[in-house]
Parts: C-alpha cells; sequence; structure tokens
C-alpha cells in the first residue's frame, strides 16, 4: 500500500510517501524566512504560500519517490490542529486527488502524526510507554497504551514550552522561532540565575510557563547589563527542568519503562541530553532525529498507513479543524 500524505497545518508545506509503512519520499518547503521579519506566523501569508508551493513539492516527492501518481492507493492530510486556512489547502488538495483518482482518503491529527514519527525511527518500539508532547502549540503527557488508544495524565495550564522559547526569544530580541536561536545563544553562556519551576506538589503532572515567561521579563527590565547568553542558558534549563521532572515522576507512577518525545521543542539539544542523563540504567529513552521532531510530512504518512490498514477511511466532507484535540 502506498500513501502520499501532505502536511500544511502551520507554515511548512510538506509531503511525504510510504510504501508498506517504509519513507520513500520526503519534501518540505518551509515558510520560516517569510515569517521571521514579521516575528512569527502570519495566517493569510502562510495560506497564500502553501497554495504556490504546493503542486511543484507534489512533483518533486514523485520524482523522488520514482512512481507516478496513479500508483498511490491512499491520499492523506492533515485536518487539525492548525491554523485554519493553512489547513484547508492541503487538505482540500489532498481530498481531491483522492476523488479525481477515485482512490480512499485518510484524515490525520497532526498531534497523532508527532506520535508516529517515533514509528520512523524506531520501528521496534511498542507500547505501552510515556510520550512527552511538546510543540509549539502543545505540552501534554500521554499514557500510550496502543497506537491508537492514549490516556492524557498531564498538560499545560498556559502556554505550550516552545511558545514560551518563542515569547522569550522575542523578549531577548531573537528571531522567529525562538527554540534553536535561545538553544544556540544558551551553548554560550552559564545557567547563572534561578528563574521559577511551577507545579512542583508531588502528583501533579501539569505544566505552566506563563509565570517563568513574566519572570524573564521582570529580570531583563531589572538587569540590563546580564548577559543574554546566560538569560538564555538560565531560561533553557528551567523549561527543561519542568519537563524532565514531570515526564520521570509520571514514568515512576504509571509504571513505564520506555519514554519517547515528541514535537519540535523535543530538537533542543540541551533537552536531549540531560533526559539522557537522568534515564540512565532506569528508563529507555527515544528522540525522534530532528527533522521528525518539527513538522514534517513524513509522520502524516506513517499515522495514515497504520489508519489505512485498520481500515478507518474519512469522507471526502472532512473539514479542518482548527482546534482539533489529540
Ligand atoms: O512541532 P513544531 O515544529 O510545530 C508545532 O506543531 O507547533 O514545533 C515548533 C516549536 C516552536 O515553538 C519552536 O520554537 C520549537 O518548537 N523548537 C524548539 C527547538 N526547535 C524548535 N524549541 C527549543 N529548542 C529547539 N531546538
Ligand atoms: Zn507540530
Amino acid at each position: 500500500m502506498k500513501v502520499l500524505a501532505i502536511e500544511s497545518s502551520c507554515d511548512e508545506t510538506a509531503i511525504a510517501i510510504v510504501d508498506e509503512g517504509k519513507l520513500i519520499s520526503n519534501v518540505l518547503a518551509s515558510q520560516i524566512k517569510i515569517h521571521q521579519k514579521f516575528g512569527g506566523v502570519v495566517p493569510e501569508l502562510a495560506a497564500r504560500h502553501h497554495l504556490s508551493n504546493i503542486v511543484p513539492l507534489v512533483d518533486e516527492a514523485f520524482e523522488r519517490a520514482g512512481i507516478s501518481i496513479e500508483e498511490i492507493d491512499v491520499f492523506a492530510a492533515t485536518y487539525g490542529p492548525g491554523l485554519v486556512g493553512s489547513l484547508l489547502v492541503g487538505l482540500s488538495f489532498a481530498k481531491g486527488l483522492a476523488l479525481a483518482l477515485n482512490k480512499p482518503f485518510v484524515a490525520v491529527n497532526h498531534l497523532h502524526g508527532h506520535l508516529y514519527a517515533n514509528m520512523i525511527t524506531f520501528p521496534k518500539l511498542s507500547p505501552p510507554f510515556l510520550m512527552l508532547l511538546v510543540s509549539g502549540g502543545h505540552t501534554e503527557l500521554f499514557n500510550v497504551n496502543s497506537w491508537d488508544s492514549f490516556e492524557r495524565v498531564g498538560k499545560t495550564r498556559d502556554d505550550a514550552a516552545g511558545e514560551a522559547f518563542d515569547k522569550v526569544a522575542r523578549l531577548l530580541g531573537l528571531s522567529y522561532p525562538g527554540g534553536p536561536e535561545i538553544e544556540k545563544l544558551a551553548k554560550k553562556g552559564e545557567v547563572k540565575y534561578s528563574f521559577p519551576r511551577s507545579l512542583r506538589e508531588k502528583g501533579n503532572y501539569d505544566f505552566s510557563f506563563s509565570g517563568l515567561k513574566t519572570s524573564v521579563l521582570y529580570f531583563i527590565k531589572k538587569n540590563p547589563g546580564a548577559k543574554k547568553e546566560d538569560i538564555a542558558a538560565s531560561f533553557q534549563a528551567a523549561v527543561v527542568d519542568s519537563l524532565l521532572s514531570k515526564t520521570f515522576a509520571a514514568a515512576e507512577k504509571y509504571r513505564l519503562k520506555d519514554i519517547v518525545f515528541a514535537g519540535g521543542v523535543a530538537a533542543n539539544s540541551y533537552l536531549r541530553e540531560k533526559a539522557g542523563r537522568l534515564s540512565e540504567g532506569k528508563y529507555s529513552i527515544y528522540f525522534p532525529p530532528i527533522e521528525f521532531c518539527t513538522d514534517n510530512a513524513a509522520m502524516i504518512a506513517m499515522a495514515a498507513y497504520h489508519k489505512a490498514k485498520r481500515g478507518e477511511f474519512s469522507p471526502l466532507g472532512t473539514n479542518a479543524i482548527p482546534y482539533l484535540k489529540f
């Protein structure tokens, strides 16, 4: 079974093709440069660029896979969560192809995609495991019982971790997206300042990052001479500490030995390194390679392939759902 999937929920237009669950093509057009000058994603611009990127990108995906469009058995696309205009471009395109070629269509929840990103790199990984999903819009802990059944055991009460990285980056005068910029700057600094770690009480697996962001804001105002590098390192340490203390506590509580990381923030090298150190001898940790942590279509194609194998097809009337839950 060959599946072509389109991901266009935010500012990356991405196409991937999997053949019996094996990735044979994976292409992406990033819009970072377009949105950078506005300090964040401009929804209207994102939708317009998806529209102009999508046809050449689909052609490129077929060229790389060395197959023709008639060989595709299933067309798939992300239908939420995300920016409605952006989602509609990929979704309508995939549904249009399915209709024109009389093939089935599979709608994929973007967050399920982040889960399946691990399947691409770790084919032997099998549930149950704990998953920390940390992206620009989500910070959630899941008890994954099987590939299609999960229970949420913790979530952010305000900002997502990626959102906190992006907002603090702006306070430090760094460009969008803020996560990689803070990571780069932090490498040149020291963890000198103690920023707050919220919701520390035992048995609480929720997160909160808005107090941390405010505390960085006040710190910068009060200490104009402090080095940006040290602020970045101290902020990053506070986020990573919060994420990992909750994650390892939840793994212990639910007696899970495998911990999986997903989403853009999982690209962070300090998080990866510290998780590695804390897990030693007790837990197995799984980080997808960076290209599969941040948004991509390979993860959507993988999720769609497994949905199709389970017979979970979607009607062509499926609409975009901007606030779709996990
Ligand atoms: O999963 P993703 O690509 O898109 C969403 O679905 O949100 O995540 C994007 C988020 C952004 O907030 C970005 O700043 C953050 O992931 N991010 C990072 C790093 N790379 C991306 N945060 C910290 N360190 C990184 N290296
Ligand atoms: Zn994402």
